[in-house]
């Protein structure tokens, strides 16, 4: 875990919870790099989150000031790591952050399930509470894999 300094209460924080599918399989050692990238950059951008990847998807938590996060979301899209990005759940004008000491922090796919009943329990509409509860579903029979954003995109 990599704690930081950013402020627990910041005025207008944007967050974004995407899913992605991996290009390839990812190696731990891919994995880490991804993370020291992201724990470098990440601390004075004011971005804030976490990362999982499992079964060939990865699920990112960010939280920050709306341009910073936006700017990297831009970032993300050209990263030939993954792609079929797919934004699960986004939110203006927050007055705290959910993680502010994780610049950014793997998590082990066995904890993706806490982390989305979490992310469910605050869903603001219907639609995305519908592909959380998804996605906790094919997670509990094992088939996040098959999880096909394209099928998403409309959200
Ligand atoms: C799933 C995924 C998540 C990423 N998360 C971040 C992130 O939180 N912060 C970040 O700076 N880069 C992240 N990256 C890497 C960026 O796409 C990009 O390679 C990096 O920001 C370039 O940084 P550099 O200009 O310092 O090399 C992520 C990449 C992937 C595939």
């Amino acid at each position: 875990m990599n704690l930081v300094s950013a402020p627990a209460s910041t005025p207008a924080i944007h967050n974004v919870l995407y899913c992605s599918h991996a290009t390839s399989v990812m190696t731990d050692e891919e994995l880490a790099r991804i993370i020291r990238t992201s724990q470098q950059n990440n601390p004075r951008k004011g971005i804030t989150g976490l990362l999982v990847y499992g079964g060939g998807m990865f699920l990112q938590w960010l939280e920050g000031p709306r341009e910073a996060v936006e700017a990297l979301m831009s970032t993300l899209s050209t990263d030939p790591r993954h792609e079929t990005i797919v934004r699960l759940q986004v939110l203006d004008g927050l007055k705290e952050r959910l993680y502010p000491k994780w610049a950014m922090h793997s998590v082990a796919p066995r904890e993706i399930r806490e982390i989305l009943i979490d992310c469910l329990s605050r869903a603001r509409t219907d639609g995305h509470a519908h592909v959380i509860s998804l996605m906790i579903e094919l997670l509990e029979t094992d088939q996040l894999a098959a999880l096909k954003p394209q099928g998403l995109k409309s959200l």
